[in-house]
């Protein structure tokens, strides 16, 4: 457990993964820990989930010990529920609460969770006093630009966030409506900046360390988080670092580094989810490692087929020899 704030944990290294369901689980974060990320964010926990004490929602709150500081987010729209959920979570030993205030998919919007609660900044307060009152860890909140254009819901949030003493808010620059397509808007992020006082984490659209640089030095966020970015790229953590401390461009990871980190995910994928489904699960993240790669889309299209750890460790083996085979003369 980290005893640090949010605020002197940016001051270090404001770059920060993302949550991301389906992807920032625990064999991933090892990953990107271990290439630089400092702070992440888990992927999103529903309320009721680890309430009943759902198995596979239940192991996804696993938090190892060199898995902090880790911020855990919940979804949900009951503020008693949502308290609930939260102490579960600091049982767990996360050492922050995030509360989704911004997760556009229609099957979470519907229940009135997620960017849902923008529509109700009511609502959204009780939550976040509850969540406050049932727990001793800080408390943060991820909104995003607004639902639909012409509502301006993320400074809204953001200040009612401020009022119920949250330790950070985090904006997407993005509506709603707009999932994940068009581009991000990073002035909302600097209006929300001079909005509030406690800190802001800013989103969207950063694949660079040199975007990350312009997202901090143009809006004067604290913090950056990394998502599409980070995917197939655990190495943007350290490469940002090096450029924001030293000014020093870092080179792209060679397919030799990107084909070794792949199985090294796989290796630790298998062993969170077992190999049936580890295997499936690293389908996606194996594309976006070998993706740019020569012939990568074919080799994708094989591994795709393959069912057991060797099988896909064999693959990539005889993927690599290709790649390091010296050119014809
Ligand atoms: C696959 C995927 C899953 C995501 N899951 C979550 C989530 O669980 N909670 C959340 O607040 N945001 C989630 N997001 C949104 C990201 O955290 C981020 O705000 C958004 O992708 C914009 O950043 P980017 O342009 O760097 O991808 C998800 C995004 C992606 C691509």
């Amino acid at each position: 457990m980290s005893n640090c704030s949010i605020q002197d944990i940016l001051k270090r290294d404001p770059i920060v993964l993302a949550p991301m369901a389906g992807i920032s689980d625990p064999p991933y974060r090892q990953v990107v820990r271990e290439m630089g990320c400092s702070f992440a964010y888990s992927e999103m926990l529903s309320d009721n989930a680890l309430i009943y004490g759902n198995k596979r929602t239940s192991k996804m709150l696993t938090i190892s010990p060199n898995d902090h500081p880790l911020s855990v987010q919940l979804f949900g729209s009951d503020p008693e529920r949502m308290a609930e959920a939260a102490k579960l979570v600091e049982q767990a030993g996360a050492d922050f609460i995030d509360i989704n205030m911004g997760c556009p998919t229609p099957k979470i919007t519907a229940n009135g969770e997620g960017a849902a609660l923008m529509l109700k900044p009511l609502r959204a307060r009780d939550i976040i006093r509850a969540v406050r009152r049932a727990v001793s860890l800080p408390v943060t909140v991820k909104t995003r630009k607004g639902w639909a254009p012409g509502r301006g819901d993320a400074v809204e949030i953001a200040r009612i966030a401020e009022d119920e003493g949250v330790s950070a808010v985090a904006i997407h620059g993005r509506y709603r409506e707009q999932f994940y397509s068009g581009e991000a808007d990073w002035d909302i992020i600097r209006e929300v900046k001079n909005a509030v006082r406690v800190p802001v984490l800013g989103s969207g659209d950063v694949f660079t360390p040199e975007d990350a640089k312009k997202m901090l030095d143009e809006t004067g966020c604290d913090g950056v988080l990394i998502a599409r970015g980070a995917l197939g790229n655990p190495w943007i953590f350290k490469r940002t670092q090096a450029l924001l401390r030293h000014g020093e461009v870092m080179p792209e990871p060679t397919a030799e580094e990107r084909i070794r980190v792949a199985l090294w995910h796989l290796r630790l994928q298998v062993d969170y989810s077992g190999e049936h489904m580890g295997v499936r699960q690293m389908r996606k993240h194996i594309g976006w490692y070998i993706k740019g790669l020569k012939n990568s889309s074919k080799v994708r299209g094989e591994l795709n087929t393959l069912s057991s750890v060797e099988q896909v460790e064999r693959k990539l083996m005889e993927y690599l020899a290709t790649l390091e085979e010296p050119p014809m003369t």
